[in-house]
C-alpha cells in the first residue's frame, strides 16, 4: 500500500465529468509530478485531495487510514497542504499577514502582535533562504513571482507532510523556479511527499521521481523518471496522439515598412533609452534576465506608465495614455497576470471573448449574435478551448484554458500591433503549439508581434529576430545565424563584452 493513495476518484461538474475513476499513489520521499492537458483534471483531483471539492465517489487513504476529508481544515489536519494554481491573496494585507492569516500571534493585551509577526515572517524567509520580499510590504503591490513564493511560503509555514504545488513554478522568476524544484527534493528527501504539476517538461525530467499521466480526466498511467523516460511517449499519452515538435516552421515574412520605433523611451529606472524598431510581419522577442525591463517596456507600450522619448506608431509620433487609449490606437496586450486583470470571472467565455469587439458586432444598436457566436467558435477553435461551451463561466474553465480566453479576447479585437507577455505560461505542449501557429499566422499576415518570453527555446524558435534587454536597454539585436540560446544567455549576462546600448537595427 502506498502512502498516499486517491483511489477510483470521480468528479463531475453540472454533468460533465472532470474527473472519472482516477487514481494516483505517491510515496514518502518522492516529487511526484501529475501531467495532462489544459482541463484534464489536474487541478480538480488535488483540489479534491486539498478539500476544496468533494467527489462524487472515490476513497482517500492518507498514511495507511481512510481519510475523511470534507474542508480545507480536515486537510490540512491530514498534514496535506496545497498551493493553489489561482493565487489566493488579499492584496491590501502585508506580506507577512498574507502568510500568517488566521494565526496571527496577539500581544498579552489581546491585540495584534506586528513585531512578532514580523520576526516569524524573517525567520521563515530564512529558513527558505529568500530575502527579495519585504515582510511589511502590501502583497498586491510585489512582483507576480514575489505573490508565488509568498504563496508557497504560506503553505510551508504550517509544515504540511503532503506538499501540493499546482503549477507552482509557473509564475516564478527563472533562479526561483530552481529554487523551488531544490526545495521539492529537500522536502521529499525529509521523508515528505510532494506532488507537482507543471507543463514544463524540463522540469519534470530534472525535479521528478514518477510521473502520474491524466487524459481527458481518466488515468492514463504512471511511470518513473530515469534514463529510460521517453518523453514523446509522454506526451503521447498526455495528448491520445503523438505530437513531433512544437515549435513552428519559421517563414521570415518581415516587411520593409516600420511599424513601431522607439527613440531613447525611458521611464524611472526601469527603461533607460529603448532604442529599437520592430518591422510589420517581424516577430520580435523580448529576452534578458529576470527585471531588465521587459515588463515595463510592454506595459510602457500598452499606457500603463508615462515614458520619455518618442514613440512612433506606422511612422507617427504617438502618445500613449492608458490602456484604454492604446487599445483604441490599436495595440493589444496579453499580459503578465492574467486571472485577475484579464476576466470577467463571473461570466460566460462567448461575453468574455466578444465584449472588447462589440463596437465592430454591432450594426444601428442591435448586437450580431451570429457575427458574436462565429467569432467566439473562432477563437475557441484556434486557441483549442476545452469547456462545455461557449457559455461556460470563465470561473470554471481550468488555469491554462483561462489564459487561452484572455488571449482570445485580445485578439478577437484584432489589433494592428501585439503585446504578448509570456503566453505560454500554464498552458500544455499540444495548445503552445497552436499558440506559436497563431503568432506565425499573425506575422504572416503583417502583424508585428513584440513577444516577451521568460523560456530561451521559445524566443529561439518562435521569433525572427530577439533583442536582449540589460539594465533598461537593448543590449543585443540577435537574428539568424546569431539567434541561439548560447547568444541570448551571453547577452543577458553581459558576455558579450557589449555595454547594453546597442541601437537597435534590423540585422
Ligand atoms: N468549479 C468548476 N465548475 C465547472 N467546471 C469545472 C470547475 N472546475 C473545473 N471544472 C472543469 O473540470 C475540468 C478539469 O479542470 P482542471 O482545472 O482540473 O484542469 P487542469 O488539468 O488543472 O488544467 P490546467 O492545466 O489548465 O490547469 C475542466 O473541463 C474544467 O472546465
Ligand atoms: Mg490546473
Amino acid at each position: 500500500m502506498a502512502d498516499l493513495e486517491l483511489n477510483h476518484i470521480s468528479k463531475a461538474f453540472n454533468g460533465n465529468y472532470a474527473l472519472s475513476d482516477v487514481t494516483l499513489s505517491c510515496n514518502r520521499g518522492e516529487v511526484h509530478a501529475l501531467l495532462g492537458e489544459n482541463g484534464a483534471g489536474k487541478s480538480t483531483l488535488l483540489k479534491v485531495l486539498a478539500g476544496a471539492y468533494h467527489p462524487d465517489e472515490g476513497e482517500i487513504k492518507v498514511f495507511g487510514k481512510t481519510a475523511v476529508i470534507k474542508n480545507p481544515t480536515d486537510a490540512m489536519r491530514y498534514g496535506i497542504g496545497c498551493v493553489y494554481q489561482e493565487l489566493s491573496f488579499i492584496p491590501d494585507l502585508s506580506v507577512a499577514e498574507n502568510i500568517f492569516i488566521g494565526r496571527i500571534p496577539k500581544t498579552k493585551f489581546g491585540n495584534f502582535d506586528y513585531k512578532k509577526l514580523r520576526r516569524m515572517t524573517l525567520e521563515l524567509f530564512e529558513k527558505y533562504d529568500v530575502d527579495e520580499i519585504d515582510p511589511d510590504a502590501k502583497a498586491g503591490m510585489i512582483s507576480l513571482s514575489q505573490k508565488q513564493i509568498m504563496e508557497i511560503l504560506k503553505i510551508l509555514s504550517k509544515d504540511p507532510e503532503i506538499v501540493i504545488l499546482d503549477e507552482a513554478t509557473s509564475a516564478l522568476a527563472e533562479n526561483r523556479v530552481q529554487w523551488l524544484l531544490r526545495l521539492a527534493r529537500k522536502l521529499a528527501d525529509a521523508g515528505k511527499i510532494v506532488i507537482f504539476i507543471s507543463h514544463r517538461m524540463a522540469e519534470i525530467k530534472d525535479g521528478c521521481d514518477r510521473i502520474t499521466i491524466l487524459r481527458n480526466g481518466t488515468y492514463a498511467g504512471t511511470l518513473p523518471v530515469d534514463e529510460n523516460l521517453d518523453m514523446d511517449e509522454v506526451i503521447s499519452m498526455m495528448l491520445g496522439r503523438k505530437m513531433s515538435s512544437y515549435f513552428p516552421e519559421i517563414e521570415d515574412c518581415t516587411r520593409e515598412e516600420v511599424a513601431l520605433e522607439l527613440k531613447n523611451v525611458t521611464y524611472g529606472r526601469a527603461l533607460r533609452g529603448v532604442n529599437l524598431k520592430l518591422h510589420k510581419g517581424e516577430v520580435l522577442g523580448i529576452g534578458g534576465l529576470a527585471g531588465q525591463g521587459q515588463a515595463e517596456l510592454l506595459k510602457a507600450l500598452y499606457g500603463v506608465y508615462p515614458t520619455e522619448g518618442e514613440i512612433l506608431l506606422n511612422g507617427k509620433p504617438i502618445r500613449i495614455k492608458s490602456p484604454k487609449d492604446a487599445i483604441q490606437k490599436g495595440i493589444g496586450l496579453v499580459p503578465e497576470e492574467r486571472g485577475i486583470q484579464g476576466l470577467f470571472l463571473n461570466l460566460g467565455i462567448d461575453f468574455n471573448i466578444s465584449i472588447p469587439s462589440i463596437e465592430k458586432l454591432t450594426s444601428g444598436l442591435l448586437v450580431s449574435r451570429r457575427k458574436e457566436a462565429e467569432l467566439v467558435e473562432k477563437y475557441m477553435n484556434v486557441l483549442a478551448v476545452k469547456a462545455a461551451g461557449p457559455q461556460a463561466l470563465a470561473r470554471e474553465l481550468s488555469g491554462g484554458n483561462q489564459q487561452k480566453i484572455v488571449m482570445a479576447k485580445i485578439l478577437s479585437c484584432e489589433p494592428e500591433l501585439l503585446l504578448m507577455h509570456d503566453i505560454t505560461r500554464g498552458v500544455d505542449v499540444g495548445t503552445k503549439k497552436e499558440m506559436f501557429g497563431l503568432v506565425r499566422t499573425l506575422a504572416k499576415e503583417g502583424k508585428p508581434v513584440l513577444f516577451f518570453s521568460t523560456d530561451v527555446e521559445e524566443l529561439v524558435n518562435v521569433c525572427d529576430r530577439v533583442i536582449v534587454m540589460r539594465d533598461g536597454k537593448v543590449a543585443a539585436s540577435l537574428k539568424l545565424k546569431t539567434l541561439t540560446k548560447e547568444n541570448i544567455i551571453g547577452a543577458s549576462i553581459g558576455a558579450d563584452g557589449k555595454g547594453g546600448d546597442t541601437e537597435d537595427e534590423k540585422a
